[in-house]
């Protein structure tokens, strides 16, 4: 961790939403202003997580050995490659980030871990993610689980293109899973939204970007959305009856999850 940072990042607020160790004051403090405008802004990052988690355990299920977890962010608990070697011990995972500590967080747990790694690159470089060295680790001729999970806010203007390149690389029977915050129903929860999402530019290093319903769908055109489809990320094959936590839980109405499947 790099003591001197001063500027919150998107990585420590998130950790700090979801109750982990790896974020510092800067981060606490924007986090807590967000959360100020927005009272369920840490309740969506753990929904964000809880959606995650859903994916990789089903896609481990139907087969897939390989993901690509793109903003994987701080290591916690049920990580990606836990998630996926439970089920299938001979999983590979590469996860990228930005955020320098992340990377060396991540690499310090992953060290006795062979068959994962951690790099640094930008997602809106595919160049240097799909031509890194570390992501030789993946077999790009064979399905892999692309993950974009909360990472595709972080990316301004339109994000399609950048979307096509991914897909491009991978080949039929891969997956794509994005989960992104959109405007809520409601006058006042949406008032609330944008002031988090002021305080959070004001203070965050990475700028956050709301889209809407429609501008999410787009991001997979290039894939066949399988079923449920793009929905709230917690009604996306929630674990059990009951689960889903409400339809009036506003947290769960500013996050949209959905899996799209390479044809
Ligand atoms: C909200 S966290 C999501 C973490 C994880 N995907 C999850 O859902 O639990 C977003 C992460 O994306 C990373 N990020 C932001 N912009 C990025 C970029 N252009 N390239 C790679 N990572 C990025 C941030 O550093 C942060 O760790």
């Amino acid at each position: 961790m790099t003591e001197q940072r001063t500027r919150a990042t998107a990585a420590g607020v998130y950790d700090w939403c979801l109750g982990g160790h790896h974020h510092l004051p800067c981060d606490a403090e924007a986090a807590i202003a967000a959360q100020q405008a927005f009272p369920l802004t840490a309740r969506t990052a753990r929904y964000n997580r809880d959606f995650l988690q859903r994916v990789v355990r089903r896609l481990a299920k139907q087969g897939v050995r390989q993901y690509l977890d793109i903003g994987s962010g701080y290591p916690t608990a049920g990580n990606v490659h836990e998630i996926a070697q439970a089920i299938r011990p001979d999983s590979r995972v590469v996860y990228v980030d930005i955020d320098p500590d992340t990377i060396a967080v991540s690499n310090d747990i992953l060290a006795d871990d062979p068959h994962s790694l951690c790099i640094q690159a930008d997602l809106t470089d595919p160049g240097s993610v799909l031509g890194h060295p570390g992501t030789r680790l993946l077999d790009f001729t064979e399905p892999v689980g692309l993950l974009l999970v909360s990472v595709l806010p972080f990316v301004g203007g339109d994000a399609k293109p950048l979307l096509r390149q991914y897909v491009g690389a991978l080949t039929p029977g891969s997956h794509v899973a994005i989960s992104h915050i959109t405007a809520p129903d409601g006058e006042h929860a949406r008032r609330r939204l944008k002031a988090a999402e002021r305080q959070y530019n004001t203070k965050v290093q990475q700028r956050v970007n709301v889209r809407g319903r429609d501008e999410i769908t787009a991001l997979f055109d290039d894939t066949e959305l399988v079923p449920p489809g793009l929905v709230r990320a917690t009604h996306w094959h929630p674990p059990r009856p009951g689960y889903v936590p409400g339809d009036d839980d506003e947290a769960s109405n500013v996050l949209l999850g959905g899996v799209g499947r390479v044809p």
